[in-house]
């Protein structure tokens, strides 16, 4: 397993397995290191959460690839050609064609980024009582999707939420629970069958081509729509690649337009797949298209830019075609699969096989003595980003939803999310993650828990303030700068 994300195709003659950069950096930014008291301090002021930190104070910005993946110099460049115009924008229909030529639909809807997506497809699709079957929720997805009056039913195989697996295909739906389930419910309260490219919240891990037929062949049996989430489709196709024996010979472009041959509706967060900042709906069905279109005008605005600047759609138009190009798409898995790969050796837990987005560490095995309820995912975060100004995401119990009797939902993972933005970050900023985030395992015991001081009731991960539960962090600090003296 070890091998299999190896980048490029490129061996070193000692041995190692290096993520070969295969870009050149042109446009650098600035970044701050801060001494550790700074850190704590910052933390505290972001009330534990690391959603509320001012990037000033911020060394390795790991929160997330949405909207902060590096752009490449003809993407820069396409926005120069931007064509403002309110209606009938030339930069819109360059985006219509590169999606035509990527995702193979006829029809595009723009909307300002993935969730407003989310919110045209629920409002327009599902009715009060409805359930949704999904390989697995995103947070934004089953809000807009409750919000809505549907129910989601996450219909994972059994091996995606085990931590450590060699099963190259965690992102799979059980195929059984799906037919169960219409069995069950019938297909009436079924507007949809979800399947999200590269699943987020269990680690980035991919559903392989033989799945996704599998699941087309019983919508079809049922008449069932299947709505695709492309947001990480390209790192998803790589995947298939790599992963799937049958796809080994073929091209990312011929992998694309087969994954999205299966949807009869697909719509991504170009935050992510092609590393602007929008989003989009597509189809080739014109009565879905019709559906949706007003919605737009709507909530988002002209069907020619869709809440979005023309200078993101010429990039947008740029960066999907870019998605077809295997160096760019492996990047991020690739210093994922390094980073894990090292920790993995090193017995930190960890989720594996390496996904896309990010690597992601096992809180309840890196914090064993935190319960759930005081949120290891959300102290981990908050205690990496103290000793090393790494800024990671909870994706834990803190992103979750209280039930309706106001009781915590403890999350079926726990996990601290480390980002890696296509081609943002170096072999040597990803070793001192590495470094830092060995440190702390060792010093593991010196990290206690979180609780909320101020819980917003929506989305509650984004702008909640926590607090520790004891003075854990300044004995952590105390304990770093033993060990590291006046180094950062
Ligand atoms: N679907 C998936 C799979 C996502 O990962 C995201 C966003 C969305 C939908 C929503 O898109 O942010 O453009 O509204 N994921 C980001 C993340 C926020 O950090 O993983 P959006």
């Amino acid at each position: 397993m070890e091998n299999l994300e190896a980048s490029s195709k490129v061996k070193f003659f000692n041995g190692e397995d290096v993520p070969l950069e295969l870009h050149k950096v042109r446009v650098v930014q600035k970044l701050f290191l801060n001494p550790v008291d700074q850190r704590l301090k910052a933390m505290r002021n972001a009330g534990f959460n690391t959603f509320q930190l001012n990037t000033l104070d911020v060394f390795l910005d790991m929160l997330t690839d949405s909207g902060t993946n590096a752009m490449s110099d003809n993407q820069i460049a396409s926005m120069l050609q931007a064509d403002d115009a309110y209606a009938g924008s030339q930069s819109f229909y360059r985006m219509e064609d590169a999606i035509r030529e990527v995702f193979g639909t006829k029809y595009v809807l723009p909307v300002h980024q993935g969730r407003a997506a989310e919110n045209i497809i629920s409002q327009t699709f599902i009715k009060k009582g409805d359930i949704i079957p999904m390989n697995y929720h995103f947070t934004t997805t089953k809000a807009h999707m409750e919000l809505n009056g549907g129910t989601i039913f996450e219909i994972y195989t059994d091996e995606a939420l085990k931590i450590k697996s060699t099963v190259p295909f965690k992102g799979n739906i059980d195929t059984n629970k799906l037919k169960d389930l219409i069995k069950k419910y019938g297909t009436d309260l079924i507007p949809f069958i979800r399947l999200e490219a590269s699943t987020n919240l269990i680690g980035g891990q991919p559903f392989s081509m033989a799945n996704m037929r599998e699941v087309r062949k019983i919508a079809n049996e049922h008449k069932i729509m299947v709505v695709l989430d492309a947001s990480l489709i390209g790192e998803n196709a790589y995947f298939i690649k790599q992963r799937e024996a049958q796809f080994k010979k073929s091209s990312i472009k011929e992998i694309l337009l087969t994954m999205c041959g299966l949807a009869d509706l697909i719509y991504f967060s170009s935050r992510k797949v092609s590393s602007t900042r929008g989003g989009g709906i597509c189809t080739n069905s014109k009565d879905l298209y019709m559906k949706m279109r007003d919605a737009v005008v709507l909530y988002e605005g002209f069907l020619t830019y869709g809440g979005m600047s023309v200078r993101e759609i010429e990039a947008m138009a740029v960066g999907i075609r870019e998605t077809t190009d295997e160096t760019v798409i492996s990047q991020s898995p690739s210093f994922i699969a390094y980073l894990v790969n090292e920790l993995d050796k090193l017995g930190i837990p960890v989720v594996t096989p390496a996904g896309a987005l990010g690597c992601h560490i096992d809180c309840k095995g890196f914090l064993p003595h935190v319960p759930q309820s005081e949120y290891p995912a959300g102290a981990l975060a908050a205690a990496l980003y103290i000793i090393s100004g790494v800024r990671g995401m909870e994706r834990g119990t803190v992103s979750s939803v209280r039930d309706e009797n106001g009781n915590d939902v403890l999350a079926d993972v726990e996990l601290l999310r480390l980002a890696f933005p296509r081609r943002v970050f170096t072999l040597s900023q990803t070793k001192f993650t590495l470094d830092r985030l060995t440190w702390l395992y060792k010093h593991r015991n010196l990290v206690g828990g979180l609780k909320f001081v101020e819980e917003p009731a929506v989305l509650r991960f984004f702008n909640g303030r926590l607090e520790p539960t004891s003075d854990w962090p300044e004995k952590l600090v105390k304990q770093f700068k033993a060990d590291f003296g006046d180094s950062l």
